[in-house]
């Protein structure tokens, strides 16, 4: 990636345009967040529903303060352990940003990413970014330059940073006071939350009791193609399947494809590569079926189990009730 064209990028974002950038998790969909019109370009793009709001991105410490009150020592701790990295914190916003950015909520999430070419971007547009993933309201969430292109073709620029090492969204917590909520799982966990707050009540997700993020849909990240979470006592797959696993030795079945996320059931790897395989196997004109193996739900397993059941949901869904019908 040249400077140039991080350059070109920044005016496009000046000038109130889109650019899909990478980041350490998945790649994201940018516009200036200080500009109303220009965030509206990337609901209408993404097909995106307008009560569902966007992260802010940023490249400084400074500009947490300018977007958002109730920064406490709590919010300053967690900032300084995970930025720049796969921590969003939603605050109460300042006035500078605009609603649309959090579809009406007194709320804003905040991130710092970690990849140089999104700061860069960030530092040389001079404002804040606002950004989604970089895919169609409800498909899988891009994790290379080519998956944003398969969804979003006219984007006005696409900066390519290769594919991302995280490869999973950002956790994201809401803090207020001395209480912290873990509104979606990611790849730092509720535990990495609890040492670094010792003294916090941290929230589960898993356990809200009202939907106060949009990022626990249920059905979520979907394939264009049937998914199913592998089930340990099935036997036999359809034709025409394809299968994702997560270790080597679990082969029991035949497929028409098979792609592994990690070769020893490796969470970081099973999380860095658990979107590219699901794109693959959309792309895989020899798989009609996909099915892919679940992991332990603990540490960063919930993460990937989180992701993998939204991407499933809609498909299990419609399975039962097929049955239920019939
Ligand atoms: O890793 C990531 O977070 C990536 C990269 C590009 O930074 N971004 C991302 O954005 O995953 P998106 O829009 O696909 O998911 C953001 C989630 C949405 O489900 C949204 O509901 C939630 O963050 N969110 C944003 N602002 C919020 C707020 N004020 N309160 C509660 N949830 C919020
Ligand atoms: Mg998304």
């Amino acid at each position: 990636m040249t400077n140039q064209s991080i350059s070109e990028a920044a005016l496009i974002i000046k000038n109130g345009g889109l650019v899909a950038f990478p980041t350490e998790t998945v790649y994201g969909l940018g516009a200036n967040a200080l500009n109303p019109f220009a965030a509206a370009k990337i609901f209408e793009m993404k097909e995106r529903p307008s009560f569902d709001p966007l992260i802010v991105h940023i490249a400084s410490f400074d500009d947490l303060a300018t977007l958002s009150k109730g920064i406490n020592e709590n919010v300053m701790h967690l900032a300084k352990c995970f930025w720049p990295g796969p921590l969003t914190i939603v605050l109460l916003k300042s006035d500078i940003v605009p609603d649309i950015i959090t579809s009406g909520l007194p709320t804003v999430g905040i991130r710092m990413p970690n990849n140089e070419i999104a700061l860069e971007l960030i530092r040389k547009s001079g404002c804040p970014i606002a950004a989604p993933s970089a895919n169609k309201f409800g498909q899988l969430s891009p994790v290379s330059a080519h998956h944003v292109k398969k969804q979003l073709p006219n984007v006005d620029c696409v900066l390519d940073g290769g594919n991302s090492s995280v490869g999973i969204e950002s956790t994201i917590v809401s803090v207020e006071g001395n209480f912290c909520r873990l509104l979606r799982p990611g790849f730092i966990t509720l535990e990495d939350i609890e040492k670094a707050l010792p003294n916090t009540f941290v929230f589960d997700h898993a356990k809200p009791e009202k939907m106060v993020s949009p990022g626990l849909l249920k059905s979520h990240y979907s394939p264009k193609k049937p998914l199913f979470v592998l089930n340990e006592f099935e036997n036999s797959l359809p034709e025409f399947s394809g299968m994702i696993l997560h270790n080597d030795c679990d082969l029991h079945y035949k497929a028409n494809r098979i792609i592994y996320t990690s070769q020893t059931g490796n969470k970081i790897e099973i999380a860095a590569n658990l979107f590219a395989a699901l794109h693959a196997m959309e792309e895989d004109e020899n798989v009609e079926n996909i099915y892919i193996e679940r992991v332990e739900e603990k540490g960063l397993g919930i993460a990937i189990m989180d992701r993998i059941k939204k991407a499933a949901y809609q498909y299990t869904q419609q399975a039962r009730n097929t049955r239920f019908m019939s």
